[in-house]
């Protein structure tokens, strides 16, 4: 068993009355594919926005690497190296595909005053390079995201990811509204991913998927962890028994 990668224990969150997540105890290992699945409203996506910095635990504590963490906005996520990919936020539509890939991590080049001004020639170059390593082909980086399908879009967000050397990636959602050939593509990003060692978290309502590409099944239900197996000990039927 290798050390945690990631590390949670007494994790709750309250919104106002609502008590989303009760007292969540969880240990990830490194380069570990996880499948988070539960019903609606069972706290998926409060644990993944505590641990991208969306949203602050109300109590708990995170171990990131062996160090405890404290993940107060998205920017601290970032210099974590946790990547987290939406089917909608992940990317500013009407910004170019190069601008979306350097998001808040802007090439510069420096005047002679010593003021940065956008590099977009590197950008573009480097963000090219980046999507042709996932096995994605665009025609130029320099065109604005809206004008890509739901899958491209994953893909650059996965690009990113894979680019500046996150080290754990949490996917929510991620293959809503995609095709089934984009659907496919994102699957096998996940297991892209895992060659590399990256750690995934991946949450989505089709259990077949989850099963699929998962290491690891845990199930969540009313905010709290109802299950916790290999993929190989359960079936996509028990894995519907679990979260109903
Ligand atoms: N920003 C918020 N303000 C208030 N309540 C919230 C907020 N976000 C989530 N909740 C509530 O917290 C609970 C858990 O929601 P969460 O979004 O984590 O569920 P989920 O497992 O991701 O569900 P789904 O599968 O539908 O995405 C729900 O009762 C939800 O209504
Ligand atoms: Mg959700």
């Amino acid at each position: 068993m290798t050390k945690p990668h990631l590390s949670v224990r007494g994790l709750h969150k309250w919104y106002g009355s609502v008590h989303a997540l009760r007292g969540l105890d969880l240990d990830i290992p490194q380069g570990q594919v996880i499948g988070l699945i539960g019903d609606n409203g069972a706290g998926k996506s409060t644990f993944i926005k505590i641990l991208s910095g969306v949203h602050k635990q109300t109590e708990g504590q995170i171990f990131f690497e062996g160090k405890e963490a404290h993940i107060a906005r998205p920017r601290d996520a970032m210099n974590l190296g946790i990547e987290t990919i939406y089917q909608y936020t992940a990317m500013v539509p009407e910004m170019s595909i190069a601008r979306n890939v350097f998001i808040g991590r802007e090439k510069r080049k420096w005047g002679v005053r010593g003021f940065g001004m956008l590099d977009h020639a590197a950008m573009a170059e480097e963000a090219m390079a980046a999507i042709a390593d996932v096995g994605l082909h665009l025609r130029s980086a320099d065109a604005p995201v809206k004008d890509l399908s739901g899958g491209q879009r994953q893909g650059v967000a996965i690009a990113r990811a894979m680019h500046f050397r996150s080290r754990m990636l949490i996917l929510d959602e991620p293959t809503n509204h995609l095709s089934v050939k984009e659907t496919n593509k994102v699957l096998e990003y996940v297991r892209q991913m895992r060659e590399q060692g990256i750690t995934v978290i991946f949450i989505s309502h089709n259990l077949h998927h989850v099963h699929e590409v998962s290491d690891r099944i845990v199930a969540f239900s009313r905010g709290n962890k109802v299950a916790d197996l290999l993929s190989e000990e359960t079936t996509v039927p028990h894995m519907i028994d679990l979260i109903t």
